[in-house]
């Protein structure tokens, strides 16, 4: 007859290959090989048996404790396995994926994006300035009048600390030349604000790139260059360009820069899209009076300065009929500047 250990093992066994369940195997593990089971309470029996009978049933046991051991771990490699391709087999792989919505810049972005470049190539640098300013870095130390209109709480948002959102980006030129001795050369990207009332190509946020540079000897020549050599890059060489005379309290002498350009949507006419002139001597004065020195003296220094409408050049370029939809925010609309 054979020794009960060996029908401990048959038995075992055959109930792991006929166990049903992951939970049941366990179970089962635990009666057999658990601190209390069925083979474990062999070892300690093993204290009461004779020397020669030890050896040979301890090898016995040994064999036992292994074959139900393998036998355990094989029969739960299955049920894990079976899991597996059962949750897989859940998933329907003909079924279509979620696609990812791919995103785009948005066309101002981009316009800033290409007019910054053209820039870079000059050599300007990329000068910032906050959206809340004083009313000083707005319009005194631009040399704007206290009577100017521009100063009118209709024509400007005032906060109720006597601080305005900025009007025009020209505000950066004096924190620039605030920052950093001459030669200075800079541009600076952002939004500005008016109360001006709301239509297609009117709005109370838009933005500007301002541009300033002040070194010895800077002239009109030097101003025209640039903005020509700017207006070439982004529309084209056939593009051209018209400085009329103007005013600003900051500049003297004062253009408004027209162009014209065949490439364009609305061919033959001259589209305004930038002020610009040669940086006014009260505005160093004033920079230097900040400062405390005379960094700026006008006897040395000259420089040019300029401001971009960028909302006016993204409509000209990707021809665009209204201010209104760069906020708006409809995807239709965003969409075909993928
Ligand atoms: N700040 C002016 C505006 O918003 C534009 C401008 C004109 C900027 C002449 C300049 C400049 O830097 O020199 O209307």
């Amino acid at each position: 007859m054979s020794h009960p250990l060996e029908q401990l093992r048959e038995e075992a066994l055959r109930e792991i290959a006929d166990a049903p369940d992951a939970q049941s195997l366990e179970a089962l593990r635990v009666r057999c090989l658990g601190r209390n089971g069925s083979v474990s309470a062999w070892g300690e029996k093993m204290k009461t048996l004779s020397a020669a009978e030890r050896p040979v049933i301890g090898k016995l046991l040994n064999e036992v404790r292994n074959a139900v051991t393998a036998a355990i771990e094989e029969r739960a490699d299955k049920f894990r396995a079976q899991k597996e391709s059962d949750a897989l087999a859940d998933i329907d792989i003909s079924l279509p994926g979620t696609q990812a919505e791919r995103g785009s810049l948005h066309p101002l972005t981009q316009m800033l994006d290409r007019a910054i470049q053209i820039f870079r190539r000059m050599g300007f640098a990329l000068a910032d300035g906050p959206d809340i300013e004083t009313e000083w870095h707005c319009f005194d130390a631009l040399n704007t009048p206290p009577e100017h209109p521009a100063r009118n709480e209709q024509d400007t948002f005032f906060l109720p600390d006597g601080r305005l959102l900025r009007t025009h980006t020209s505000t950066v030129q004096i924190r620039a030349m605030q920052g950093a001795p001459p030669p200075i050369r800079v541009i600076a990207p952002g939004a500005a604000y008016r109360r001006d009332e709301v239509d297609a190509t009117h709005s109370a946020q838009f933005h500007q790139i301002e541009g300033l540079y002040v070194d010895e000897n800077v002239s009109v020549a030097d101003l025209k260059g640039a903005l020509e050599f700017f207006f070439y890059e982004l529309f084209g060489t056939d593009t051209a360009v018209r400085f009329r005379p103007h005013y600003f309290p900051f500049t003297e002498p004062s253009f408004e820069i027209d162009v014209r350009s065949k490439a364009l949507k609305g061919g033959e006419q001259w589209i305004e899209v930038a002020g610009s002139g040669m940086v006014h001597p009260a505005v160093f004065e004033e920079v230097d009076l900040a400062r405390g020195d005379d960094a700026y003296a006008p006897e040395k220094w000259t420089g040019f300065a300029f401001g971009l409408g960028m909302d006016r050049l993204a409509m000209i370029l990707f021809d665009i009929p209204d201010i209104r939809l760069f906020a708006q925010n409809d995807l239709r609309f965003l969409g075909q500047f993928a």
